[in-house]
């Protein structure tokens, strides 16, 4: 009795301490998530199985790939957890074609139009593996800082790389303290080959992901995952710099975008409200 007693205050006194300790060591400062509203509404999209009929590719050989992307010979390229980027040859062959770092994880990746691939590593901003695999460092510091989360990467007419940075406070392991703490600690960040430097072109994303740009060049789409939508970022002449909602109330968090062949957009859903 005596020490079921003294067992339930050092119970107490542990719990509190502990409770102060979290307050304390807490590495974030939360803001409240908000949900879209369609959350609460009847569903917009009506749920079906297609992704059911989906084929697998490289099931069992390749390590959390992130994206995708074709060349022009027809060659799809992917990078992995395990800093690989690996390509399914036109015959059906899966080849480990460039091993970018052991410890760095890919995660979008683009063909250019000179037939370069330009990879993000969550450790050193973008990477560029050439035709016959010379890799060089791209864009690894932008106002002296690391470049780190780099997450996906489009080229436009121009020649820039436009690219998404998830979270400048949190790295790629630490994810979720920065889903928990709900401020926007994402960036869209502009690569310039002719100059070579990294500017900053919109700050203050909610964890900024999928990259596209549209087939006429007008806009540049990046998807908020945290906000469930995407913005649209105008590129042509009259309308520079200006941002739209592109969409949103999105049925669930938006990871990657990809632009189809008829001019519409594909969004990857990593998380579907219930
Ligand atoms: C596909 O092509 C590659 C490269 O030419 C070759 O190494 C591989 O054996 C081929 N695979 C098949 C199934 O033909």
């Amino acid at each position: 009795m005596g020490y079921g007693i003294i067992s339930a205050s050092f119970l107490l006194v542990s719990a509190v301490a502990l409770t102060v300790q979290v307050f304390l060591y807490s590495p974030i400062s939360p803001d409240i998530l908000e949900l879209p509203s369609a959350v609460s509404s009847p569903p917009l999209y009506t749920p079906n199985n297609y992704l059911q009929a989906a084929i697998k590719l490289g099931e069992g050989i390749l390590n959390k790939p992130e994206d995708v992307c074709v060349d022009e010979k027809g060659i799809l390229y992917t990078a992995t957890r395990d800093g690989w980027i690996k390509r399914l040859l036109t015959n059906g062959t899966w080849e480990n074609w460039k091993k970018i770092h052991d410890r760095h994880t890919l995660l979008g990746l683009t063909v250019t139009r000179a037939g370069d691939v330009i990879v993000c590593d969550t450790e050193e901003g973008l990477i560029k593996v050439s035709e016959d695999g010379e890799v060089t460092a791209l864009a690894t510091h932008m106002n002296g800082a690391n470049i780190r989360f780099a997450d996906d990467v489009v080229e436009a007419a121009d020649g820039s790389l436009y690219f998404s940075v998830a979270s400048t406070k949190f790295g790629l392991h630490d994810w979720p303290l920065d889903l928990l703490e709900a401020k926007p600690h994402g960036q869209l960040l502009k690569y310039d080959p002719s100059t070579k430097e990294t500017s900053l072109v919109l700050d203050g994303l909610g964890f900024a992901n999928g990259v596209t740009i549209s087939s006429d060049q007008e806009f540049l789409v990046v998807c908020e995952t945290w906000k469930s939508r995407c913005l649209k970022y105008w590129l042509k002449e009259e309308m520079r710099g200006k941002v739209d909602i592109f969409i949103d109330n999105l049925p669930g968090m938006p990871d990657n975008i990809k632009l189809a062949p008829d001019g519409s957009f594909w969004i990857a859903i990593l998380q579907v409200y219930e």
